[in-house]
């Protein structure tokens, strides 16, 4: 593994991924889950993304944690643990680490082993007073923190990259839920998120000039290809990406633009001219649309801060009734 997209989201088992791709293709409309963009070409080619000049989530997030870290760090209590859901580049947690001295321990998150650890051994000599205790899960369900971040006076979760606005709403909601009980009583926590924009700015995101969205896209295709013995020829699928006004979100689609039958693990798919499948949706929210779904299970505003052009935020909640 070897980019941060990739760190950030749960690679799958190889059963699981034939599974899941026969019940897409064979879904009225045809989907793939997002999750399967980062094989190790899929995120490369997001770390590019990130670079791109149309696309603003990355340095927008790296610019507010830049200028609002001491602010933001204002929110961590002395002896608190920092505990990074689906840990990325460590680039926004250094950020953090370094506004925030008196944390004791940072504990990030990941489903990839490996990565986290090897994460965790090039921070320490970083951070030497702070304890770094690596945990590896998926951080959709339910997992145990380490005894010394359970023993501290309070944690706080951070979860930057708006990979919140990947989930469907009520993935986000009970992601929501699980961080409130991992995180348990004192609980506070700092999340990243894209928010609701001109048009232009997020077609534009999605659509670069450089064709890097388009690749990643078609990406999904070759990886089918090369891991489940699929026959789909990529010049026969463009990239589709759009806004969605009425469900606030960016659909990423890969469209066929012929008649054609596609084998898969076994299957043959068929696909009319101009069909699509649906491979993504990042979700942009409000301030306000997402305080609601926060509240809505029982994590309280605290603070927001925003990029000068309004173009992405990162949000603080606190749990209720603490
Ligand atoms: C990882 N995630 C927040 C990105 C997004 O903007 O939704 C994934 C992405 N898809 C296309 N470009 C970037």
């Amino acid at each position: 593994m070897d980019a941060a997209a990739r760190k950030r989201i749960p690679q799958p088992q190889a059963s699981d991924f034939a599974a899941d791709i026969i019940e897409g293709l064979s879904a009225t409309p045809k989907r793939v889950p997002a999750k399967y963009f980062y094989d190790g070409a899929g995120s490369q080619l997001f770390e590019r993304i990130t670079e791109l000049p149309e696309y603003y989530p990355t340095r927008c997030e790296l610019r507010i944690l830049r200028d609002h870290a001491r602010d933001i760090a204002k929110l961590i209590p002395a002896g608190a643990a920092l505990v990074e859901f689906g840990s990325g580049s460590s680039k926004k947690a250094r950020i953090m680490l370094r506004a925030a001295p008196k944390l004791a321990a940072y504990v990030p998150v990941d489903i990839c082993g490996e990565m986290i650890e090897q994460e965790a051994a090039d921070l320490r000599p970083d951070f030497p007073g702070l304890k770094v205790l690596p945990v590896t899960a998926d951080i959709c369900f339910p997992f145990e923190l380490p005894v010394e971040a359970k023993a501290a006076p309070a944690r706080v979760g951070f979860f930057p990259g708006s990979t919140i606005g990947n989930f469907e709403p009520h993935e986000a909601a009970a992601f929501l839920r699980n961080a409130a009980l991992i995180l348990g009583p004192g609980a506070k926590l700092i999340i990243g998120a894209d928010l609701i924009k001109p048009i232009e700015v997020l077609n534009a995101a999605y659509n670069d000039d450089a064709g890097v969205t388009a690749k990643f896209n078609l990406n999904l295709l070759v990886r089918i290809n090369r891991e489940l013995g699929g026959t789909f020829k990529l010049d026969t699928f463009e990239h589709h990406a759009f806004y969605n006004r009425e469900r606030h979100r960016i659909e990423m689609h890969l469209a066929s633009l012929q008649r054609q039958k596609v084998k898969v693990a076994g299957g043959t798919f068929e696909f009319r001219a101009g069909e699509t499948i649906h491979t993504e949706n990042s979700y942009k929210y409000s301030v306000e649309s997402l305080s609601a779904l926060a509240r809505g299970v029982g994590w309280v505003p605290v603070g927001v801060w925003t990029d000068p052009r309004d173009y992405f935020s990162i949000q603080a909640f606190r749990l209720m009734g603490e």
